[in-house]
């Protein structure tokens, strides 16, 4: 299987809705941006809580929402509501890793504590409706403070458990640690779902090619770089699948101005959309032919209009 990665600020359901509207083969379902536990119950959510509603999820990605924080009985209380809507899963993320967050012990910052970890889970797994996968990278400041993880993991009935073999304190950088990530595997009784650095279908069979176990990857900045990245990897690795991929798919160009045609009707003023379009130009504009300096321009636009005007001239 392939899964859409959680990107807060990336992949929410606008994102969602356009990919899954022009690639409905690529991604199997999707991990929602994180929803943070301190919001408990979903009427104080607020704005991020729209991601999962079950109306603006009619498109054909599954969504499975994530949610971030260690208060056990905001875990509790918001994966009910969530069962409530109709959801079966929710994921718990424990590999963030911003400072702020991790300084509180939230995502890759609870990875140094599995006394925190053993406790949460002995609280909220029995209380809880849906069942728990999680996300976790290999440690905050260390890649074995996934040693102490493991044994508790496999001790609850967790869904599955998606690694991302980095420390939180390394954020993006560096390589994924997939020498430790072979020694950690024999260890992990749950259905293990990679993810880091797929950006080609090549880096996929490098990974299936080194862990056969390993059938289901998760993939994030890779296709936003190249949106047609799950559908390459499909046509190429057919065998890994159980659907094949038709021909004629929407190309990059078409998925690029159907995300900015849908940004533009966003109920919020034009210094807004700039941004957003700037945010996905950054990454999507990986995928179009054309000079680094005239992609720039797009960043350097100062109105709404010109933005348009110079990404049009790529797209159309
Ligand atoms: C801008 C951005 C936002 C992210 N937001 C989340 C998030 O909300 N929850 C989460 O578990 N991971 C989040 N991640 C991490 C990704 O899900 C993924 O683990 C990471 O990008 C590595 O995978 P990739 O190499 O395929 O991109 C985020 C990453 C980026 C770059």
């Amino acid at each position: 299987m392939l899964i859409l990665a959680p990107m807060q600020g990336l992949t929410e359901i606008l994102f969602r809705k356009t990919y899954s509207l022009l690639f409905p083969d690529a991604f199997d379902y999707a991990i929602s941006p994180f929803l943070s536990i301190t919001h408990g119950n979903l009427r104080d959510a607020g704005k991020k809580v729209e991601d999962v509603l079950p109306e603006n999820n009619q498109c054909s990605m599954p969504v499975v929402p994530q949610l971030l924080g260690h208060e056990c009985e905001g875990f509790v209380e918001l994966s009910n509501r969530l069962y409530e809507l109709g959801y079966n899963e929710v994921n718990w993320n424990m590999g963030c890793p911003m400072r702020r967050v991790a300084a509180k012990h939230r995502g890759s910052g609870i990875l140094p504590y599995p006394d925190e970890v053993d406790s949460i889970l002995s609280y909220v797994i029995p209380r809880i409706k849906p069942s728990l996968s999680v996300k976790v990278r290999l440690g905050y400041n260390n890649p074995d403070d996934i040693d102490k993880i493991i044994p508790i993991l496999n001790r609850f009935p967790l869904k599955n458990v998606t690694v991302h073999p980095r420390i939180g304190r390394q954020l993006y950088s560096g390589v994924p640690n997939l020498d430790k990530l072979e020694e950690i595997l024999p260890e992990i009784k749950h259905k293990v779902i990679y993810n880091g650095d797929i950006f080609t279908a090549g880096d996929y069979g490098r990974i299936r090619a080194r862990f056969p176990q390993i059938t289901d990857v998760m993939i994030g900045r890779g296709a936003l770089y190249n949106p047609l990245l799950p559908l390459q990897i499909r046509q190429r690795y057919a065998s890994d699948f159980t659907s094949s991929v038709v021909d004629n798919h929407a190309t990059p160009c078409e998925f690029i101005n159907t995300l900015i045609d849908n940004i533009i009707t966003m109920p919020v003023g034009n210094e807004a959309k700039c941004r957003k379009i700037k945010e996905y130009w950054c990454l999507l504009s990986k995928s179009l032919p054309g000079t680094e300096e005239r992609k720039r321009r797009v960043l350097h636009a100062d109105c709404l209009d010109a933005i348009l005007r110079e990404i049009f001239s790529m797209t159309k």
